[in-house]
């Protein structure tokens, strides 16, 4: 088997700040019911923290896989407002994103910071989904490989390769996420083949020919297949497309060149 054919392809739904706790239940069921019969895909949603339960209970003994949008790095403490791996952990989360550019922009996250989230959470057993990618003024500035590699050599430090193979890294370059802009698939597959190249220098060949790098950034029914079809592309992290549940399963349902 070659090494993209032993990535399964990820998709995953981050629902950002949207819903309430019925329509979160309603939207988590409705996507369990579409994949109940999958396989050969990953499927996982990031529900806003207050429904992570309600919805980890309705998709119980489905394949859906729930993971949280953020996490702090101490495990508990003074931090009026936050929320640790071992509380996302308690509530059934075993995922989690790190380092999405709406918190770097909004919440001044750094890569340091990333970096301590994600040994926090693999230290509690939960997988981390590290985000990276360009804002407009860096593409256009032809700075695109060096904020990746300085995101992924700064966010990974201190990671074993083993730590690092237990990891998803998801390309979001800025000026695509929610915009409607999508990065080309040859845009998207020269990014990833890119990050690819920098694990490999920080974990070792057989660790960046296994992990899975997902694109995310406007992704929709309409460009998920072509985004798919390549070559590094192993998954997709969806925003908007993942709040209603037949756009979010036409996205899971991708088709592949080969299926
Ligand atoms: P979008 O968001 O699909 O709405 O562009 C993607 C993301 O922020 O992960």
């Amino acid at each position: 088997m070659t090494a993209a054919a032993s990535r399964i392809p990820f998709l995953a739904g981050n629902w950002k700040m949207h819903k309430d706790r019925a329509s979160a239940v309603q939207l988590a069921r409705a996507i369990a019911e579409g994949v109940r019969d999958i396989s050969g895909r990953e499927v996982a949603i990031f529900p806003p923290y207050p429904f992570i339960e309600a919805v980890a209970h309705a998709v119980n003994g489905t394949p859906v896989e729930i993971g949280a949008q953020e996490c702090r790095a101490e495990d508990s403490g003074a931090f009026t407002g936050d929320v640790s791996a071992p509380m996302i952990a308690s509530v059934g989360a075993t995922l989690c994103l790190v380092g999405h550019s709406e918190r770097r922009q909004y919440h001044a996250e750094t890569n340091e910071g990333c970096n301590r989230k994600i040994l926090s959470l693999l230290s509690h057993g939960i997988l981390p989904i590290y985000c990276v990618g360009e804002t407009l003024a860096e593409r256009d500035a032809i700075r695109t490989f060096d904020v990746l590699e300085t995101q992924l050599v700064e966010g990974l430090a201190r990671l074993s390769p083993a730590e690092v193979g237990r990891l998803v890294v998801a390309y979001e370059p800025v000026w695509a996420i929610g915009t409607g802009r999508v990065a080309t698939p040859e845009q998207a597959q020269e990014a990833h083949a890119f990050i690819r190249t920098v694990v490999a220098r920080i974990a070792g060949a057989d660790i960046s020919g296994r992990i899975r790098i997902q694109y995310g950034g406007s992704v929709k029914a309409e460009n998920v297949d072509e985004l798919m079809a390549c070559e590094d592309v192993d998954g997709a992290l969806v925003g908007g497309a993942s709040l209603l549940a037949a756009d979010f399963l036409r996205i899971v349902r991708f088709e592949s060149r080969g299926s």
